[in-house]
C-alpha cells in the first residue's frame, strides 16, 4: 500500500471514531498504535492469561508452581472417569497444555540443576505441580448432547489459600469440565527462563458465560469446506469456548449434503456428486467431533429463497419466472403455492430431524426475491385468490405453513430464523429464535428491542460478519460492541440469547477459511463469554497477542492481528 493511502486510512478511521464516538482505547484511537515509535512488537504479549478472560480470577499473591510434562497427570474422579467426554478430553488437553514438549525439555529437565537448586530460595516458588484433579460433582453432568441450556460454569484452583500446592478442576457437568481444561491449559504457559519447562501461577477462577448462544457460522454451498478444515475450526472454537456451529450447508450456488432419501438432490446439486459432498458418515463424525468438545450442530437448510441448487436434483420446487405470458426459462425462490412443495419439505426435514440430534434447527427466510413471483400468473392468481391480492404476504404463507413441519418432528422443540419472518410479521411459535444481521448499530439494537418487546428470544449477528476485511486491526470493531445497549426491561435483556460470528462463503474457501476467521473471531467470543465489564482494548490486545500465539502453537494458520509481532513458534 502506498504511504498516502496508509494516510487516507489512518485519517479515515480517526474520523470514523470520533463521528461514532467508539471508546477504543488508547490502543486503537492514537496514531501512536499505527506508529509506536520504538523497536519491537506493536502490542506485548500477556503470559499465562485466559481467552476469554473468565467471570472471576484472584491471583494468589505472585505464587506459581513448575509443570513438568512427562511428570504431569490428569487425575479423574470416580464421575469424570465414567464420562466418555471427559476421558476424551484428557489427551487433548495435555497435548494442548504442553505444544511443544519435546525431549530435549525432559531430558534437560534435573533437580540438580543449579538453576533449579536456586529457585528454592525464591519464596514465591511453589514446586513442581505433577498433577491436576478433575473432579464432577455429580453422575448426571454427564450428558449426551450438548444443548442451549447446558451448564459450562467451573471452577479452577491452582495453589489457592484453602488448598495449597494442588490443583483442581471442578463442576457439576462435563461441559462445565471442558471449559476449565481449557483454561487450565491456558494458564500453563512455557518459560523459557527455567530451562524450558512450563510455568503456572497461583490462581482462583470462577467462570461462566455470560450468554449461552455463542456460534460460528460456515457456509459449505458457496466453496465446499473440507471436513479438515471443519474439524480445525471445531478445535479453534472450543478454545475460544464458542458452544455452537451453525452450518449454512445449502444455498444457491451448489447442495453439498447427501440426503437419504433424495440422493439426487447432491448427485445432481453439488459442484461434484462423491467429492465435494457430506455423507452422512462425514456429518456423524463432524457432529461427534463437535458433541465432545460442547459444540452444538445446527444445520441451516434455508428457504425459500437461496434454494436454485436444490432443484436440480428435485425438479419442480422452483418458482417459474415469466416475461409476459409465457415462463423465460429462469426459476425463482420455491413456489409456494404448490401443495407438492410441502409433501416434499415434510420428508425431508423428517429426514434432517433423525440427522441432525440438536434441538433447534435453522430454516433461514433471508432475502426472498419477489420479482420471480410477481411476473408469474399462476402465482399472482393464488394470491388474488386466497391472500387478497397482496403478495407481501406469500411469503408468510409459506413460513407459516414450513414451521409446523418443523415443530412437529419429534426430536425438535425450536427454531431459528433470519430477521426477515419477523420484518414480515409472520406468525411464529413463541419459543422462535430471531438472528438479526442487518444494518449499522441503530439498525440492529431497534431490532433487538422490536423482537424481544413481543417476547422472542434474539441472537444478534449483524455486527459480526468476519467475512468482510479492512488493512488493519479490525477485530477491535467486533470486541466493542456491547449487545445489550438496546432500550428495554430486564425481561427483554433475557430474551437475547447471545451471537454468531459469521463468514459467507463466495470468496472464502477451506484455503483462507481459518486464517479470515482467527483470531478476529477471538473478539466476538470474548464478547459474548465474559462479564459486560471486560472491555478495555488494551488489556484485551495483549491477552489477544498471547491468544494469537497460542493457536498458532497448537499448530492453527491464524493471522496476526495486532500488527508487527512475533510468536514462539515459527511457521
Ligand atoms: C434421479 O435422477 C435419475 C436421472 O438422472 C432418474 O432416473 C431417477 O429417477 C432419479 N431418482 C429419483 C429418486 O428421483
Ligand atoms: C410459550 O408459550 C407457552 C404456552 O403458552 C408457555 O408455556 C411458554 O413458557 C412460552 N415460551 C416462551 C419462550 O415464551
Amino acid at each position: 500500500m502506498e504511504a498516502r493511502w496508509i494516510w487516507l486510512w489512518v485519517t479515515l478511521c480517526s474520523f470514523w471514531i470520533v463521528v461514532h464516538g467508539d471508546s477504543g482505547g488508547d490502543f486503537f484511537k492514537t496514531s501512536e498504535y499505527i506508529h509506536p515509535g520504538r523497536p519491537g512488537p506493536w502490542v506485548q504479549s500477556s503470559r499465562g492469561q485466559v481467552w476469554p478472560q473468565p467471570k472471576l480470577s484472584r491471583p494468589n499473591g505472585k505464587r506459581y508452581s513448575l509443570v513438568h510434562p512427562e511428570k504431569f497427570t490428569f487425575q479423574l474422579d470416580a464421575n469424570s472417569a465414567a464420562c466418555d467426554l471427559i476421558q476424551n478430553a484428557v489427551n487433548r488437553f495435555y497435548v494442548r497444555t504442553f505444544p511443544r514438549r519435546t525431549a530435549k525439555t525432559a531430558q534437560s529437565f534435573n533437580t540438580n540443576h543449579p538453576w533449579f537448586q536456586a529457585l528454592h530460595q525464591d519464596p514465591n516458588f511453589q514446586g513442581v505441580l505433577d498433577s491436576v484433579q478433575i473432579v464432577m460433582n455429580t453422575k448426571k453432568g454427564c450428558e449426551k448432547y450438548p444443548h442451549l441450556d447446558m451448564d459450562e460454569h467451573y471452577e479452577v484452583k491452582i495453589d489457592a489459600p484453602d488448598s495449597p500446592k494442588t490443583a483442581s478442576i471442578i463442576a457439576f457437568n462435563a461441559w462445565g469440565i471442558l471449559r476449565g481444561f481449557e483454561t487450565f491449559s491456558q494458564l500453563v504457559y512455557g518459560a523459557e527462563e527455567h530451562g524450558g519447562l512450563y510455568q503456572v501461577n497461583s490462581v482462583q477462577i470462577m467462570d461462566q458465560p455470560r450468554f449461552s448462544h455463542r456460534g460460528v457460522m460456515l457456509d459449505s454451498s458457496r466453496h465446499f469446506l473440507s471436513k479438515r478444515v471443519i474439524y480445525d475450526n471445531l478445535d479453534l472454537m472450543e478454545m475460544n469456548k464458542m458452544n455452537v456451529f451453525h452450518w449454512h450447508i445449502s444455498d444457491d450456488p451448489a447442495f453439498p449434503y447427501e440426503s437419504l432419501r433424495f440422493p439426487n438432490m447432491s448427485l445432481k446439486g453439488a459442484y461434484r456428486p462423491y467429492t465435494h459432498v457430506y455423507s452422512q458418515e462425514d456429518i456423524r463424525e463432524i457432529i461427534e467431533y463437535a458433541r465432545i468438545r460442547g459444540i452444538r450442530v445446527m444445520p441451516e437448510f434455508d428457504t425459500p429463497g437461496h434454494t436454485q441448487s436444490w432443484e436440480l436434483g428435485q425438479p419442480g420446487l422452483l418458482a417459474k419466472c415469466y416475461r409476459g405470458s409465457q415462463p423465460d426459462g429462469t426459476l425463482g425462490p420455491f413456489d409456494p403455492t404448490k401443495d407438492s412443495l410441502y409433501d416434499f419439505l415434510e420428508v425431508f426435514f423428517k429426514e434432517i430431524g433423525t440427522v441432525f440430534p440438536d434441538n433447534f434447527m435453522h430454516l433461514g427466510g433471508d432475502e426472498v426475491d419477489k420479482m420471480c413471483w410477481q411476473s408469474n400468473p399462476h402465482i399472482m392468481e393464488f394470491v388474488k385468490k386466497n391472500l387478497g391480492g397482496n403478495l407481501g404476504k406469500l411469503e408468510s404463507y409459506y413460513i407459516e405453513k414450513l414451521l409446523p413441519i418443523i415443530a412437529d418432528l419429534p426430536t425438535k422443540n425450536g427454531y431459528i430464523v433470519w430477521q426477515e419472518v419477523f420484518d414480515n410479521k409472520d406468525k411464529v411459535k413463541n419459543d422462535t429464535i430471531i438472528q438479526v444481521w442487518k444494518g449499522g448499530p441503530n439498525d440492529w439494537a431497534n431490532k433487538l428491542q422490536q423482537i424481544t418487546s413481543t417476547g422472542l428470544r434474539a441472537l444478534l449477528s449483524a455486527p459480526w460478519y468476519l467475512n468482510y476485511i479492512n488493512y488493519g486491526s479490525d477485530w477491535t470493531n467486533y470486541y466493542i460492541i456491547e449487545p445489550l445497549n438496546f432500550e428495554g426491561t430486564q425481561a427483554q435483556k433475557k430474551l437475547f440469547v447471545g451471537g454468531e460470528a459469521c463468514i459467507w462463503g463466495e470468496f472464502v474457501s477451506s484455503v483462507n477459511l481459518i486464517p479470515r476467521l482467527w483470531p478476529r473471531a477471538s473478539a466476538v467470543a470474548e464478547r459474548l463469554w465474559s462479564p459486560e465489564h471486560v472491555k478495555d482494548v488494551n488489556d484485551a490486545a495483549s491477552r489477544l497477542q498471547e491468544h494469537e500465539c497460542r493457536m498458532l502453537q497448537r499448530g492453527y494458520p491464524v493471522e496476526p492481528a495486532n500488527g508487527p509481532s512475533f510468536c514462539d513458534v515459527a511457521w
